[in-house]
């Protein structure tokens, strides 16, 4: 016999939360317009979505080298970030959000690029499952994207503070982003404070991006859990 379909959302799993919010996103886009699109495994359930209204958009801006190939791999236009002047919206996901709305983001070592297109939106969504949020930023390892000769120095800066640094490998060797540099890691912060972090670390010498989005928050959050999609608005 046939089951019936389950009504109950309590047995969904992570990928299927990301599912959730990526398509729950969709309705922040705006039809006629070029929507920026972050980078990661959340925002790959959002593409997929897209999809379904590619014709009801111009195309989009992207984060990431992964991002536009999957865009435009499902025949979604991607534009330079230098051709357009303004974004209604920038559709991401997060390694950490907390309750003001402050990120931490770079997981996926896309960190420069999804501030870029983040600082030229007018609103920023945020998709997540609940296990990114938290009361206070510096659990999550926070990315910092450095230029590779000042690696070692921005390093010992973290662990002045308190702080455990290290380089970012891949296959034994250092990552390198799509910008051609290097990601260090740092663990045992509290990040009380996320626009002063993220302004003092930013003025660094040799820093490209801290992994801190405070200056660039999230002014909504769409929260996959147990329960269904929760909306956040900060
Ligand atoms: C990419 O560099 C990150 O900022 C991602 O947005 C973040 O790591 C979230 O990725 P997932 O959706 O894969 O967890």
């Amino acid at each position: 016999m046939t089951q019936p379909p389950t009504s109950s959302v309590a047995t969904l799993s992570q990928d299927d939360l990301k599912t959730l919010v990526g398509q729950a996103a969709l309705r922040y886009v705006v039809p006629g317009d070029i929507v920026g699109v972050g980078t990661g495994s959340t925002v790959n359930k959002f593409i997929d979505a897209l999809a379904g209204m590619k014709d009801q958009i111009k195309g989009a801006v992207s984060s990431s080298l992964a991002s536009t190939e999957r865009l435009q791999a499902l025949g979604i236009q991607v534009f330079d970030s230098n051709d357009v002047a303004e974004l209604s919206v920038y559709i991401d996901g997060a390694d950490e959000i907390d309750h003001q709305g402050y990120m931490v983001k770079g997981g996926g070592a896309a960190l420069t690029r999804e501030k870029i297109v983040a600082a030229q939106s007018r609103q920023f969504v945020c998709i997540a499952d609940e296990s990114k949020l938290v009361q206070t930023l510096g659990r999550f390892p926070l990315p910092v994207e450095v230029i590779p000769m000042a690696a070692q120095r921005i390093m010992r800066q973290f662990e002045a503070m308190g702080a455990q640094a290290r380089l970012r490998l891949k296959d034994g060797a250092p990552l390198v982003t799509d910008n051609g540099q290097h990601i260090v890691d740092v663990t045992g912060l509290q990040i009380t404070d996320p626009l002063a972090f993220e302004t003092q670390v930013s003025q660094w010498p040799g820093v490209v991006t801290v992994g801190v989005f405070a200056h660039q928050k999230a002014q909504v959050c769409l929260l996959g859990t147990a329960t269904g999609v929760k909306t956040l608005t900060f």
